[in-house]
């Protein structure tokens, strides 16, 4: 039986690659997307996932939309430099044909956790507003979902949106210390493992060659954003966040995980950092706090390669 899994995401030129990837694992079912700001606004993260599903052929999937700001501020703003101002590479697709669902990602992802207890994983991409205002309307969620598998955070290594933080937990520090404290199985796959996950050059040239929409979409979209990775850091190619995070989903013996509770810091420099309780005297603040599995270890070229094979089959 495929695991059936939400996909909270904010499409995003690496959404859309673990999208697909997703959408061409016969482990997986994904039974609907919830959109969230981020890499874009709520609203364009919501056609972007509508536009995803009907390249990939699978416009019966439905699209909930999320929410427009995080729990306590405003948005701060999408990324354009990353991911272009359409989120896909400025690439000018066109307008969806389909509509989202008229309910809300938060009800969405109460509705079906409900009606299947201990079937559905989510696995959120993007910032934690949705997961944590589904937590807020039913908390019982937290007895229902299988597992929350997530892309975000960092553990050991520093941040990507700040010297601390990285992005999507920066997005809404407040949302991911709900979801770190409820109790449910957490999985961090969060930058200790996906800055060590590299698409080469080679790796990102292969997908035109795979002869089906969804790669051919891939292909169009890399440009701009394997563009931002080479001026900023010191990387030939791209490093691969979301679709690691479905990797885990699929095949979960190609990482090393510790398990410790997390807080995330909210206040100051340290706004969005994820702070493991790594050993010795657990002070109060991480007292009672459930352990999460924090991926510290990855095989990366294993993971590129099962992505791409994947892609290659679709
Ligand atoms: C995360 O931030 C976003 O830019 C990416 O889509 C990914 O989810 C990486 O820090
Ligand atoms: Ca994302």
């Amino acid at each position: 039986m495929p695991r059936k899994i939400i996909i909270d995401t904010d499409p995003g030129v690496d959404d859309t690659m673990a999208i697909f990837f997703a959408l061409c694992s016969p482990e997986l079912d994904v039974i609907g997307l919830t959109t969230i700001f981020g890499n874009v606004d709520t609203e364009l993260a919501t056609m972007n996932a509508l536009r995803l599903l009907e390249i990939a052929g699978r416009p019966d999937i439905p699209v909930a939309p999320g929410a427009l700001n995080p729990l306590t501020k405003d948005f701060e703003g999408p990324v354009p430099f990353v991911h272009g101002a359409d989120g896909q590479g400025d690439i000018d697709l066109p307008e969806p044909a389909g509509a989202p669902l008229d309910i809300s990602a938060a009800q969405f992802i109460v509705e079906q956790v409900s009606a299947n207890p201990g079937e559905i994983t989510l696995a959120p991409v993007g910032p934690l507003t949705n997961i944590a205002l589904a937590l807020r309307l039913e908390p019982r969620i937290a007895d229902w979902v299988d597992e929350v598998v997530l892309m975000g955070g960092n553990a050991l290594v520093p941040g990507n949106a700040s010297p601390a933080a990285e992005a999507n937990i920066r997005n809404d520090p407040e949302a991911a210390d709900l979801v770190f404290g409820a109790d449910w199985q957490v999985t961090m796959v969060g930058l200790d493992v996906t800055l060590r996950v590299r698409m080469s050059p080679d790796d990102i040239a292969d997908y035109a060659t795979h002869g089906n929409p969804m790669s051919e979409h891939i292909s169009r979209v890399l440009p701009h954003y394997r563009n931002y990775f080479e001026s900023n850091y010191d990387v030939e190619g791209i490093f691969v966040h979301d679709s690691s995070a479905i990797a885990y989903l699929i095949a979960p013996e190609l990482f090393q995980t510790r398990r410790w509770p997390i807080r995330v810091g909210t206040q100051g420099l340290g706004r969005g950092k994820t702070w493991p309780a790594t050993g010795g005297h657990i002070l109060p603040a991480w007292e009672n706090r459930p352990l999460v599995n924090v991926c510290v270890g990855v095989d990366g070229e294993r993971l590129v390669a099962l992505e791409a094979e994947r892609l290659r089959e679709a």
